[in-house]
């Protein structure tokens, strides 16, 4: 049986005013529960193709649909398909506006026009999955770029959206930033939140995502992120590079310490795990 789809775009083509075809024919899907990694190379069409899943900007031909319906870019349209998809952008310092955190991540509720208390729980809950309630009260201009970046999602995650989109969102942060964030992701993917992130970081992308898309000149190729990004040809052709745990996969097999169809190292850790610790190979 097929899996439920919540979002999908079919035969979309867009272009900017005086600018380059973006997007010719795309068909795309965003599978329930599958965390999806969208890969491409700078100019390739990630900001865009995220703009138009949240209906940011509308396709010149092609549509987009919830659940298999058609969206429609009126006022009701546009409410229902905020309420299903979120997109964070990747400047936070385009996203906030208010003068405090909570204030901010009150905007999105408040605008659905949601009583005080359904509100107040909503920016609770948020700012609590987002690790940022001490941080409430806070003027966004006074936040690192870190935290930033958190209560921009936390605006997002207080709509409670089936889909969370985002666009490149460890660009920016420190090391130890990324996997804090990846961690945050986790904890909402385990709460039901189907996850989309751009990014050109072919190593994030085989750590996180259950799926890869490659965002080609041809169009998107989608698959299990595995299988996907240990594909020379269509990296190629996404103008990426292979993945550091592919590589090192492809060695140990052929070394004999990995079975054929035993799945390749992902981190540090998995590597240590195949080879063992020190002093023994
Ligand atoms: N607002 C805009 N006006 C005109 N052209 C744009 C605009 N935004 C992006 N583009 C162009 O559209 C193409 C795709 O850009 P984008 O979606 O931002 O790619 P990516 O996010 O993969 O780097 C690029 O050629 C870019 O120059
Ligand atoms: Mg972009």
């Amino acid at each position: 049986m097929s899996e439920p789809v919540p979002l999908a775009l079919r035969g979309a083509s867009f272009a900017y005013e005086d600018g380059p075809v973006v997007l010719d024919g795309l068909d795309f899907e965003v599978r329930a529960g599958r965390a999806l990694a969208l890969l491409g190379r700078n100019g390739s069409g990630k900001t865009t193709l995220l703009r138009l899943l949240s209906g940011g900007l509308r396709p010149d031909a092609g549509r987009l649909t919830v659940d298999g319906e058609p969206v429609t870019y009126g006022r009701a349209g546009l409410t229902r398909l905020r309420t299903t998809v979120q997109l964070v952008v990747q400047d936070p310092d385009d996203q906030l506006f208010a003068a405090s955190v909570a204030q901010d991540v009150s905007f999105g509720p408040l605008n659905l026009g949601l009583p005080d208390p359904e509100v107040r729980a909503r920016v609770g809950e948020a700012l609590a999955a987002l690790d940022i309630a001490s941080l409430a009260d806070r003027p966004t201009h006074l936040l690192s770029y870190g935290q930033r970046k958190r209560a921009a999602i936390a605006g997002a995650v207080a709509m409670r959206p089936r889909v969370l989109i985002l666009d490149e969102p460890t660009a920016g942060l420190d090391p130890d930033g990324q996997e804090r964030l990846l961690a945050t992701l986790d904890g909402l993917r385990a709460a039901g939140t189907t996850v989309v992130l751009a990014t050109h970081d072919v190593d994030l992308a085989l750590r996180w995502a259950d799926d890869a898309a490659l965002l080609t000149p041809e169009g998107a190729h989608t698959g299990p992120a595995a299988v996907t990004l240990a594909r020379p040809d269509l990296l190629r052709r996404a103008g990426l590079r292979l993945p550091w745990g592919v590589a090192v996969a492809g060695l140990l097999r052929a070394q004999g310490l990995l079975a054929e169809t035993a799945p390749g190292p992902r981190t540090a850790e998995e590597l240590a795990a195949v080879v063992g610790p020190p002093g023994t190979a």
